[in-house]
């Protein structure tokens, strides 16, 4: 296939995807360039808990289902996002403090140090939360792969093996975690490790995919040392870009992506397409 996608599943990758969310879905231009360069979606808000249901009770599926319609129309792939993060959490979540009332992915649930981040979850339910989380989702969906997604695993470092160790932790008993995602939100220069923590994150046994990829400033070596990274880990088996133009990313003024505010590919985009 020609295209970001096409050209990383014929080196043997399962997709390279972007996300959006219904303005960007409704932006023809936008839209143009996720059909022709991307092969998933993941919903940038639309699935956050705040999105689904922002009362108790009284739930909203309109923006995941706009996000999902398109996907299946267009034949993309979609990564749910996120089912438990500490952010983006309607006020009534935060509130619980009795732990018969949390049920059930999990976002961002380590500190830099690799310890457990206190959040409602984790002081309502220590680490059970997490195992409790995977299991009501394999619950919904007996098919979708699950993953444990966080940032800042960009190099070995003490997050990435805190990430390493709890999930061998929890699956010591069996398959309840099917994958880690790394979001490599990185900068300029800030790719060097980006093998190292692939390594680290693959010795699990697990798929490792780059889950929310952007870089602040990068240069095309920075994108194609991402890329090297991923085609030399076999266990790495995706990558997602965070969005499509710089435009409308959460970093915009950063200039991150692969396209420029015209849609036009930028150096890094014709670099990667080099490379693969
Ligand atoms: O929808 C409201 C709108 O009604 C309101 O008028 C406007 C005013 O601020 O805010 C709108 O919500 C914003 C939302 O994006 C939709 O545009 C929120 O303020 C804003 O905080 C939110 O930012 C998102 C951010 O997550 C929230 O933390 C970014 O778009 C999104 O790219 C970012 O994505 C996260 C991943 O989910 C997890 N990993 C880190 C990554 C970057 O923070």
């Amino acid at each position: 296939g020609t295209g970001l996608h096409g050209k990383f599943v014929a080196r043997g990758k399962k997709f390279w995807g972007t996300c959006a969310d219904s303005a960007l879905l409704n932006n023809a231009a936008n839209a143009a360039v996720i059909r022709a360069e991307f092969g998933q979606l993941t919903p940038e808000n639309s699935m956050k808990w705040d999105s689904i249901e922002p009362s108790r009770g009284s739930f909203s599926f309109s923006g995941a289902d706009t996000l999902v319609n398109w996907a299946v129309s267009n034949g993309k792939l979609i990564r749910g996002h996120t089912l438990v993060w500490h952010s983006q959490l309607p006020n009534w979540v935060e509130q619980i403090n009795d732990r018969n009332t949390l049920w059930d992915v999990v976002n961002e649930i380590l500190n830099e140090d690799g310890s457990l981040r206190s959040s409602v979850f984790s002081r309502v339910l220590g680490e059970s939360f997490v195992t409790i989380a995977f299991n009501a989702a394999r619950a919904a969906d007996s098919t979708a792969k699950l993953f444990i997604n966080d940032y800042n695993l960009d190099s070995n470092n003490a997050k990435t093996q805190g990430m390493v160790s709890l999930v061998r932790r929890i699956n010591a008993s069996g398959r309840i975690i099917d994958g880690i995602g790394t979001q490599m939100h990185l900068s300029a220069n800030g790719a060097g490790g980006a093998q190292a923590a692939l390594t680290a994150l693959a010795s699990t046994g697990l798929p490792v995919e780059i889950t929310e990829l952007d870089i602040a400033g990068a240069s095309s070596n920075d994108y194609v040392t991402v890329l090297r990274a991923c085609l030399n880990t076999a266990a790495c088996e995706a990558i997602t870009s965070w969005g499509v133009r710089d435009t409308d990313s959460w970093r915009a003024n950063t200039n991150p992506l692969l396209f420029d505010s015209n849609y036009r590919p930028k150096a890094a985009y014709n670099a990667l397409i080099a490379a693969l």
